[in-house]
């Protein structure tokens, strides 16, 4: 696929082979050198040359436009591009679809992670995380702690504090019901970009 073409004064394109973009690549150069717009460029490349699907986490919010073509773009490219179905999700910014995620599809490291627990020392939270199934139909936050406190076991009661303290249930970025990055990507639309 070609990205550009050389300030050499040679008329060949510059092209990267499509197909190895499966495989892990560095990107490198001095700040201001240009890696951000190359990217951009390979990006549209990929999605109008291959059907690699892809899955762009951009805490720079660099393309948050890549569904976007210009007013002045009229090629064949830019119709192709167009067509192809690419989701933007939004973590900082309120404006368009958000980033959710659903708890009960975390895995393990990630909730203790989240609840900032060490499976050492805090082995007995832990260990009530580890065995704690919900579903996430009938989730709700008051009955969930509730349900903890209910309990005598020290590690429920420590859970439940520590939940609580650290106002996780309150985030934003829970799904409660709405639909989750987890099945954004399950569309397979070719591009998200978190
Ligand atoms: N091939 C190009 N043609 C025209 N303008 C370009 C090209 N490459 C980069 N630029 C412009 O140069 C500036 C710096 O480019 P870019 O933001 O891509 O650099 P970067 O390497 O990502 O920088 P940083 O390290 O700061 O993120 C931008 O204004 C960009 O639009
Ligand atoms: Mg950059």
């Amino acid at each position: 696929m070609i990205i550009g073409s050389r300030n050499d004064g040679s008329d060949s394109g510059v092209s990267l082979r499509a197909e190895r973009f499966n495989r892990h690549t560095f990107w490198c150069g001095q700040s201001g050198s240009g890696k951000t717009y190359a990217l951009g460029m390979v990006l549209e490349q990929l999605l109008l040359h291959t059907e690699l699907p892809l899955l762009i986490l951009d805490p720079n919010a660099d393309f948050t436009r890549l569904n976007e073509v210009r007013s002045d773009a009229d090629t064949e490219e830019a119709r192709a591009l167009a067509e192809i179905p690419v989701r933007i999700l939004h973590s900082t910014s309120t404006d368009g679809e958000q980033v959710r995620a659903r708890f009960t599809d975390l895995s393990v490291a990630s909730k203790a992670a989240a609840l900032q627990l060490d499976p050492i020392s805090d082995a007995e939270e832990f260990n009530v995380l580890l065995h704690t199934d919900v579903d996430p139909k009938t989730f709700n936050n008051e009955s969930f702690i509730t349900g903890l406190r209910a309990s005598n076991d020290p590690g429920k009661l420590k859970l439940a504090n520590r939940i609580e303290n650290l106002q996780v249930l309150e985030w934003d970025l829970w799904s409660r019901g709405v639909e989750a990055i987890t099945d954004v990507i399950d569309t397979h639309p070719r591009a998200n970009s978190p």
